[in-house]
């Protein structure tokens, strides 16, 4: 009776060990597959030692608050990708296209769609005063294109200064919760190599082609101290371009929140900053350091001589007769 009931306890036992066991085999291959999932990709990528000494020499690759900054050569496209493509993101895209500029819509949705975050969802947003004059473009797999009809100017500096505006509105109605980033780009310009996924990060500026060699108190930044886009001579890091702004969603809103507002007080002021809303940008900048610089290599001007350091032109302004294109002098 007694060794019957040892027996059956030693019979229990086993059966419990195994349950724990299986229950313990089957966390832990559980836990291995979804790790596994989760750096996957990177794992299985081969791509070449990045090397802590060596680096590119002729440019800075890194402000002096830890901001990189993107050029040719400082970052590996296959393995950006591979983490990037994991986190299922949206990109939106917005641009201006009022009165005459509708013409560059062309180029610039074309090739977008041969360079622009290829193999990322994009939703281009399309603000214009000629809905109908916006050209059909065939868009690749997941990408989209909203118009959004809004009234033109007789004044180019007018359509400027409400950039900012459209964009915190846009933002708010439209792209909270819904979209992970978003750049505002110029329509008068053309992609002609990739622009991905390494531009992105929480707030993006762009060095513009024009200043990306100037000493800072040569900037065009706005020196009346009777303006919110002042900056004060010996100050300032960089010349930022307007016609690139990025970054999380959240972060781009209060950005052009707070240049809506300035510009909202210069105008109560009469005044209007010597570059409109890239004045107020500047400043803004100046004082919410970007996270992430996009080397003019992200920003050029097809009139512009190329010199040694930029390797590669992303994008660029193109040629175009201020007098045909702009409503007033
Ligand atoms: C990725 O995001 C899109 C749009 O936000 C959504 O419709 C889709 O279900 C998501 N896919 C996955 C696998 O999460």
């Amino acid at each position: 009776m007694r060794l019957l009931q040892n027996s059956h306890l030693f019979v229990l036992s086993l059966v419990g060990l195994l349950l724990v066991g299986c229950i313990y085999f089957g966390y832990t291959s559980a836990w291995f597959r979804y790790a596994g999932s989760r750096s996957g990709v990177a794992d299985r990528l081969s791509y070449k030692q990045p090397s802590i000494l060596n680096g590119r020499k002729d440019v800075i690759t890194v402000t002096p608050w830890l901001a990189p900054v993107v050029w040719e050569g400082t970052f590996h496209t296959t393995l950006i990708d591979a983490i990037y493509k994991m986190q299922n993101i949206t990109v939106a895209t917005t641009v201006f296209a009022l009165g005459k500029y509708v013409q560059f819509l062309k180029d610039f949705l074309e090739s977008a769609e041969k360079h622009y975050m290829q193999g990322y969802r994009v939703h281009y947003y399309i603000f214009t005063d000629q809905p109908e004059a916006v050209p059909t473009v065939t868009l690749g797999a997941s990408r989209s294109l909203t118009t959004l009809k809004i009234p033109s100017s007789n004044r180019w500096q007018e359509i400027t200064l409400h950039r900012m505006e459209r964009l915190e509105k846009l933002i708010e109605t439209q792209l909270t919760n819904e979209v992970d980033y978003i750049f505002s780009l110029d329509v008068d310009t053309k992609f002609y190599g990739h622009w991905g996924v390494e531009t992105l990060g929480d707030i993006v500026a762009v060095i513009h082609p024009g200043y990306y060699s100037t000493p800072r108190d040569d900037f065009p930044y706005e020196r009346r101290s009777e303006s919110q886009a002042y900056i004060p001579y010996g100050k300032g890091d960089f010349y930022y371009g307007g016609a690139v702004i990025g970054g999380r969603v959240e972060k781009v809103h209060k950005l052009a929140k707070t240049c809506r507002m300035q510009l909202d007080v210069d105008k109560a002021n009469s005044i209007e900053a010597a570059w409109q809303e890239e004045s107020h940008l500047n400043k803004y900048f100046l004082y919410n350091k970007p996270t992430k610089i996009l080397s003019p290599e992200y920003l050029w001007q097809d009139t512009k001589y190329i010199t040694p350091d930029i390797k590669i032109i992303r994008f660029s302004q193109v040629i175009k007769n201020y007098a045909k294109v702009r409503p007033n002098p």
